[in-house]
């Protein structure tokens, strides 16, 4: 990645809350951790040494329990947040350098927010509601207006402008606060938990949507959620965070698939499994071979037209494709009728796995068609 597609980098940022903030970071420093620091000096570690980039366009999703200082990061990229230490540094520029003039602007047309809780004026209507910010910056009415109305017709609320908050469902308010958002032509969009207060089925709207948008805009967007299933459809990376402590950026690959520790694996076990996503939805089928079937000859006609063949011998099976036995043969295997969640560990050691229905062998299940079977699940990203 070369340095211009960096939209942000966070360089070694730690954020203490608290009076004693120098004792605090010495502890830091010493090797304490966040409930140390809180009993030796009594501030509160909110990020401790962050340090990684978001690329220009990207979807970025910040994750982690209450309390392992998503809001606490996001807010350090407008600055409503100085970092104890470190750089935010956004488009080659350190934020912390900027005087309040630089700032201001900075604030009004570099990077905007979306609310958990929409944050709409209720005396305002939908219009005024999404123009609100340009008014303030000074622009003409009627470029507002303009602009105004560009935004809700790509939000979908073209004709609602005149009605009042009181007067939409969540989504329709949260869709004009996406709009308000967009109209000021920032690059970047702050959504902390934005879609978390919406109920599922109003909160799947709004994710494609915002695929949509994005797929059109190509805003840099950094995306606060506690829900797995969300940062996979909207992510192309991810971020989780522990106690102020970065644990793993990586792709919804990357983070099913290669956690980088026992933390983040409890994370990818809550992949919500209500949507009933099972083994054999992702299965591939092929040929499945005796030992004793599986001649040289035999092999090589599947293999021309088959990319696995399974040769199985009593309980263990191998998986084989055009340059040998896969890694990790003989493989683990796992029933088809197993909920899909139930493959990551699996995965997590081997490449592929061995596909079962009752004890006999069907097909192969790799971590790439696994993914695949779950971005399905987000048609937008499959
Ligand atoms: N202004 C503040 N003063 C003192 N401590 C704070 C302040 N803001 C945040 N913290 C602490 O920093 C830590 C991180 O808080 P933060 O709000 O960033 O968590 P979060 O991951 O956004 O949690 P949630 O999912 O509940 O929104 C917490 O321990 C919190 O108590
Ligand atoms: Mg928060």
């Amino acid at each position: 990645m070369s340095t211009a597609d960096i939209k942000i980098r966070v360089d070694k940022v730690s954020k203490v809350f608290g009076n004693r903030v120098d004792d605090a970071m010495r502890a830091l420093s010493d090797g304490a951790d966040k409930a140390e620091v809180l009993k030796k000096t009594g501030c509160v570690v909110g990020l401790r040494d962050i340090d990684f980039s978001i690329n220009q366009g990207e979807t970025f999703v910040i994750m982690g329990l209450s309390g392992s200082g998503k809001s606490t990061l996001i807010r350090h990229f407008n600055r409503l947040i100085e970092p104890t230490a470190g750089q935010i540094v956004v488009d080659g520029r350190d934020i912390m350098r900027m005087n309040s003039r630089e700032l201001l602007e900075f604030r009004r047309t570099g990077v905007s927010m979306v609310f958990q809780r929409f944050g709409l004026l209720p005396h305002q209507n939908v219009l005024d509601n999404t123009i609100c910010g340009l008014l303030l910056q000074g622009i003409d009415r009627r470029v507002a207006v303009d602009r105004g109305m560009e935004q809700l017709e790509l939000v979908g609320l073209k004709g609602f402008e005149e009605k009042y908050p009181r007067q939409l469902s969540g989504g329709m308010q949260q869709r004009v606060g996406l709009a308000r958002a967009l109209s000021t032509r920032a690059d970047i969009l702050l959504m902390d938990e934005a879609f978390s207060a919406l109920d599922p089925l109003i909160k799947s709207d709004m994710q494609e949507q915002l695929l949509d948008i994005q797929a059109r805009l190509k805003k840099t967007i950094i995306f606060i959620t506690h829900d797995l299933d969300e940062a996979l459809h909207l992510g192309d990376r991810i971020a989780i965070l522990k106690d102020g402590e970065l644990r793993q950026v990586g792709t919804g690959e990357e983070i099913l698939f290669k956690p980088a520790d026992d933390y983040v694996e409890r994370f990818v076990r809550k992949v919500d499994l209500s949507r009933a996503l099972f083994v054999h939805e992702a299965v591939k089928n092929v040929p499945v071979l005796s030992s004793a079937e599986a001649t040289a000859e035999r092999m090589a006609g599947l293999l021309d037209r088959n990319a696995y063949v399974v040769v199985a011998s009593g309980p263990s099976a191998t998986v084989v494709t055009k340059d040998g036995p896969r890694e990790g043969s003989p493989a683990a295997r796992i029933e088809a009728s197993a909920p899909i969640g139930q493959c990551f560990p699996l995965l997590a050691g081997s490449e592929t796995l061995v596909v079962e229905t009752g004890g006999i062998p069907v097909g192969v299940l790799t971590r790439e068609m696994a993914f695949r079977a779950l971005a399905r699940l987000a048609p937008a990203a499959a």
